[in-house]
């Protein structure tokens, strides 16, 4: 339950982008630490559908990943009692504070967010306004829930960063704390899930091919993918970004999924042949995963059940959302509807 006297607040959220899946990397970089970090504070964790917009999305597969996503949250094992779970679309304070915030972002900084670059360069045909703003929506996501903590995974540092300097921007300017200025809050393993094909590159729905793993694939897929991991010559399991980069990211996913340190992950490991590591890695997964997936195929069927949990998440989120932005609101001189 929420209670006033808890020190820590935490806010997270993942896009309802692609089919609606997570990915291994968001299970790792976000899911997973929500799920561990409920009960260590007040928690919001959301479904970012008003960000999925930026790039183009059958109306119908939006609606439905929306659902879907909430289904992972709490197959996952999210307490809809315990964290609020609410979708951004739905605390209509979301896009009310973006509009004001905008007005405190800067042509500039919003041009240096590599993300940015990256997706429009990707999608040369839709660079719309909304994904140039897509980290000053991110901002008021976080902000008007004055979180201490921002559980998320390495690539989102730049946007957090982002964040902060417009809260403090904010609050210097009026002479106020209006806004708590919050901390990213990135693990120190699983930080970023490098895909199975590309360990240089960041798994990844858009992406998407044998080197990313999904949280609805199949345990066969699972160990397929696994087993074509890209790995090296060095035939021998051990911590090296640099000369092993592939090696590193499946010690790293294996440490994760089974809460172990990196170095005790590869002492478990060290006299494995190549072959043996990755099926290791893959049965890890697996056990971790299979069980997710069959209560999200039983929890997906009850979308009554889903619409109830999502709105009354809505609700509670809304009273902590409209106190920020009537405060804000005032504070610029915006009349209250
Ligand atoms: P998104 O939907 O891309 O990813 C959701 C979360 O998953 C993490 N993540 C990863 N972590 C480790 N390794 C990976 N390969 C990996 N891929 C994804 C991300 O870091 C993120 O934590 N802009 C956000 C969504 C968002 C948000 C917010 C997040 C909207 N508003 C407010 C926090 C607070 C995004 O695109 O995440």
């Amino acid at each position: 339950m929420v209670s006033a006297m808890s020190e820590k607040v935490f806010l997270s959220g993942i896009q309802t982008t692609g089919e609606g899946q997570p990915t291994l990397g968001n299970y790792l970089g976000a899911l997973k630490r929500y799920v561990d970090l409920q009960n260590e504070g007040d928690s919001y964790f959301f479904l970012a559908n008003s960000h999925a917009l930026t790039v183009r999305i059958d109306p119908a597969q939006l609606r439905h990943n929306t659902l879907s996503m909430a289904a992972w949250y709490l197959a996952a094992g999210l307490n809809p009692k315990t964290a609020t779970l609410f979708v951004q679309s739905q605390v209509t304070e979301h896009a009310q504070l973006a509009w004001v915030l905008n007005t405190f972002s800067q042509m500039g900084e919003l041009e240096r967010m590599t993300e940015y670059k990256d997706k429009a360069s990707r999608n040369k045909g839709n660079i719309n306004a909304g994904l140039f703003t897509y980290p000053v929506l991110q901002a008021a996501d976080i902000l008007l829930y004055q979180p201490t903590h921002v559980p998320v995974g390495e690539d989102q540092k730049q946007h957090l960063e982002l964040c902060r300097n417009i809260a403090i921007r904010f609050n210097n300017l009026f002479d106020q704390s209006t806004f708590t200025v919050p901390e990213p809050f990135i693990p120190t393993t699983a930080a970023r899930v490098k895909d199975l094909q590309d360990p240089t590159s960041k798994m990844s729905k858009s992406l998407a091919g044998q080197g990313c793993v999904f949280l609805d694939d199949e345990d066969k897929v699972i160990e397929k993918k696994f087993k074509r991991a890209v790995t090296d010559n060095e035939a021998q399991v051990r911590i090296d970004e640099q000369n092993q980069p592939g090696i590193t990211n499946l010690l790293e996913i294996l440490a994760t999924i089974s809460g172990k340190s990196m170095e005790q992950a590869q002492a478990d490991c060290a006299d494995m042949q190549y072959g043996t590591f990755k099926q290791a890695v893959a049965d890890a997964v697996v056990a971790k995963i299979a069980p997710i997936r069959t209560k999200h195929a039983e929890l997906i069927t009850n979308t009554d059940e889903l619409e109830t949990i999502l709105a009354d998440g809505a609700a509670r989120a809304r009273t902590v959302a409209a106190k920020t932005l009537a405060n804000v609101y005032d504070t610029v001189g915006l009349l209250k509807a």
